[in-house]
């Protein structure tokens, strides 16, 4: 097995077809083995198009600009959407927040495992079937038997949810994208998908990119966390040294903001994240800054380390 991260994203850039501006970047991020990294920031700051191109996938309109995404030692950018689909499913699988929108209504959710199982490790049979089974139980779905020919409709979401990562779990990835995993579900049931991904990397080694907007989440499970704002990593952390000591101010801003659950916005902070096209050519949270001074507007801040492990985006640290 090679050393080193399991994903490195190496200054990524995405754009829109047929237009200059960037989407989301420069970003750079890796991500260990059986390690949980939280991403984290506002609606629109880039963290699911950052989360599908550790696939390799990108929507219609999006491409890549520049950058790596490697994983072990294969930069997926460089590949071919053949060679990049072997990685899809077994080194890589994608956990999302509306499993409805990703299970066919049509089959059973047995039947739907199977599939997976044997495009990816060519079981059939009773060999798929056994194993559905297993991965049924180890994900915690009651009655695994009985699972095996509901239909995703008769499910609850928690349980879609399980299917889901049953699914996902089924090519024996190294890395979970999990991409706002449990924004739609209810607080209780929301806390149990949690703790199963803190099992499953305990019991599997393994690693997950958790993606939320959500903090209060991002605190239970992440190992370590980034903050994006405007398609850039503005701070990065081990969680304790992140929440102990936020840096950024817009980390801070955030931070502020989280007790108030269910408010999604950041009411100590006036103005709104500019979009895509519109950064500002200084540090791209100046204008909302409520620390700024004249510098920021004009120089692009790098990543600072003020620790080993901790590092900000921010000229006045
Ligand atoms: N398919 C697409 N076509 C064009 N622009 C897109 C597309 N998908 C995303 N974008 C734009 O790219 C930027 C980053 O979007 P992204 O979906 O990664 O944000 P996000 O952080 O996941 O937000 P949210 O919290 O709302 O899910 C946004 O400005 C968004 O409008
Ligand atoms: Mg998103």
């Amino acid at each position: 097995m090679e050393g080193g991260p399991l994903l490195r994203i190496e200054n990524l850039v995405l754009g829109l077809k047929g237009r200059s501006y960037p989407l989301v970047g420069p970003v750079s991020l890796a991500v260990d083995r059986g390690e949980i990294f939280g991403l984290v920031g506002e609606s629109g700051c880039g963290k699911s198009l950052t989360g599908l191109a550790c696939l390799g996938l990108f929507p219609p309109a999006v491409t890549p600009l520049s950058g790596r995404v490697l994983i072990g030692g294969d930069d997926l950018l460089a590949l071919s959407e053949n060679e990049r689909r072997f990685f899809r499913g077994r080194r890589v699988a994608l956990v999302f927040q509306e499993p409805l929108s990703a299970l066919n209504p049509v089959l059973t959710v047995g039947h739907q495992v199977e599939e997976v199982l044997r495009l990816h490790r060519g079981l059939s049979g009773t060999a798929a079937r056994e194993e559905t089974l297993r991965l049924f139980s180890e994900v915690g779905l009651p009655d695994p038997e009985t699972r095996l020919r509901n239909y995703p409709h008769e499910l609850s979401g928690g349980m879609r949810q399980r299917v889901m990562i049953a699914m996902a779990l089924a090519g024996n990835p190294d890395l979970l994208v999990a991409d706002e995993p449990t924004t739609a579900l209810d607080v209780t049931v929301q806390a149990q998908i949690l703790a199963l991904l803190l099992e499953l990397r305990k019991r599997r080694g393994l690693a997950v990119l958790f993606i939320s907007h959500d903090l209060t989440v991002i605190r239970e499970v992440a190992d370590r966390v980034a903050v994006m704002y405007a398609g850039e990593i503005v701070e990065l952390a081990p969680r304790e040294s992140l929440f102990a000591h936020p840096s950024h101010p817009y980390t801070r801003a955030l931070l502020e903001a989280f007790p108030r659950l269910g408010v999604r916005q950041l009411r100590a902070l006036p103005g709104q994240v500019p979009p895509p096209g519109h950064w500002p050519a200084g540090c791209r949270f100046a204008p909302r800054c409520p620390e700024k001074v004249p510098a920021c507007e004009k120089e692009h801040p790098a990543m600072k380390a003020l620790s080993a492990e901790h590092a900000v985006r921010c000229l006045r640290r």
